[in-house]
């Protein structure tokens, strides 16, 4: 059986509007994927004066952007609209107002072509990603850690992923925004801490290491934030402000506790990943904003090294939001033989695994999916 298919993926559920498109061949069950243009808007400076994703304004951007950046990814990728087979749409989880302007621009398109539409899980796009960027075959596991999500997955099959682990509380990347804006860095994101980081003296403070020590691979991080925010407005009390080496050994220290958090984790979800799957963990992947992060990186793959499991992370403008994730993870939904109609709704709140979500903690908002 030999099986081409060309799928647009529309991505709007945070602050990222973006258009990606991606060519899936399936030849005696074997498939390549190529990537074929992938246009990524972000609106970081739009909300970065409020500290945190504004989603009304988030909203109202994606619905101006989302036209240019389809059209500049139609040009990048040399098709037209004729070209595309399936038009893929983040359904969530996500902020529904971002979410809708997302699936209207999808049904709009699919109802005027007449093709068929995909909603998409995003988490299920972030954990697809390393196969289309490192051809890894299933089972894998995968840390996924970005603004607004961290959990280790257990990715079986293509629409049969478990999770293992998840934060209590707040996201890995919320906090690295947190902590940049804490200490009034030139941006109010993790890649501020980490460059601020590189100078700095990790070891000046000492900061905790939520839920290291319990039997599992859930994480917490909102008492880490509280913990570097005690320590800014402790300086700042004693000496009426910061040095520049107080920032950076601020950062260089919280960058050290996120970094052991995650190898402990790490290992723990290791051990769980042969509890859920027909065999041991080969091969690791991690995924999200937060795996930019290049001391993360280097010591989950080091971690990996020792424990003879092949590392893999995807490059950054895939590990970020985006749409190519929502078109490949679209295109495997419609080979199972599924599509949606005009009917499709947002979910703001989807978890990624039904059948766990048993309550360990609570987030501002409810649990984090
Ligand atoms: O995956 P992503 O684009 O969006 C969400 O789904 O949230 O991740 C964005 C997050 C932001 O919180 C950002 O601060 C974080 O990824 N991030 C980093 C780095 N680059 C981006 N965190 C730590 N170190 C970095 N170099
Ligand atoms: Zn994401």
């Amino acid at each position: 059986m030999y099986e081409s298919i060309i799928a647009l993926g529309i991505e709007s559920s945070c602050d990222e509007t973006s258009i990606g498109v991606v060519k899936v061949t399936v030849k005696d069950g074997i498939s390549v994927t190529e990537r074929l243009g992938l246009v990524t808007e972000t609106q970081e400076k739009l909300h970065k004066d409020f500290g945190g994703v504004v989603p009304e304004l988030a909203a109202r951007a994606h619905s101006e952007k989302i036209d240019t950046c389809f059209n500049k990814a139609l040009k990048e990728s040399g098709v037209q609209l004729d070209h595309i087979d399936i038009i893929c749409v983040t359904t969530g989880p996500g902020l529904i107002g971002g979410l809708i302007s997302g699936i209207n621009f999808a049904k709009g398109l699919a109802f005027t072509t007449g093709k068929p539409m995909i909603g998409v899980n995003h988490l299920v796009g972030h954990a697809l990603t390393p196969q289309m960027t490192d051809d890894l075959s299933y089972p894998y596991l995968l840390l996924l850690a970005s603004g607004g999500h961290c959990q280790y997955l257990a990715v079986l099959e293509a629409n049969k992923i478990k999770r293992l682990g998840t934060t209590i509380d707040d996201a890995p990347g919320e906090v690295f925004d947190k902590v940049a804006k804490m200490l009034n860095l030139p941006t109010f994101s993790g890649s501020g801490v980490e460059k601020f980081a590189r100078k700095g003296d990790e070891n000046r403070f000492s900061f905790p290491l939520p839920l290291i020590n319990t039997n599992d691979c859930d994480l917490s991080f909102s008492g880490l934030k509280s913990s570097v925010r005690r320590q800014v407005d402790s300086l700042v009390d004693k000496q009426s402000g910061l040095y520049k080496s107080d920032q950076r050994d601020i950062c260089a220290s919280f960058q050290k506790s996120m970094r052991i958090i995650f190898e402990k984790k790490t290992k723990k979800a290791v051990e769980l990943f042969s509890k859920v799957s027909w065999e041991e963990t080969t091969s690791f992947s991690l995924a999200g904003g937060v795996a930019a992060n290049r001391d993360i990186r280097n010591s989950l793959r080091s971690l990996c090294n020792d424990l003879n499991i092949k590392f893999s992370a995807p490059p950054l403008d895939l590990c970020t939001d985006n749409g190519l994730m929502i078109a490949y993870a679209g295109t495997q939904i419609y080979l199972s033989g599924k599509q949606d109609n005009m009917g499709l709704s947002p979910k703001p709140r989807w978890p990624i695994d039904l059948d766990n979500q048993k309550p360990l903690g609570f987030g501002k908002r409810g649990r984090k999916v």
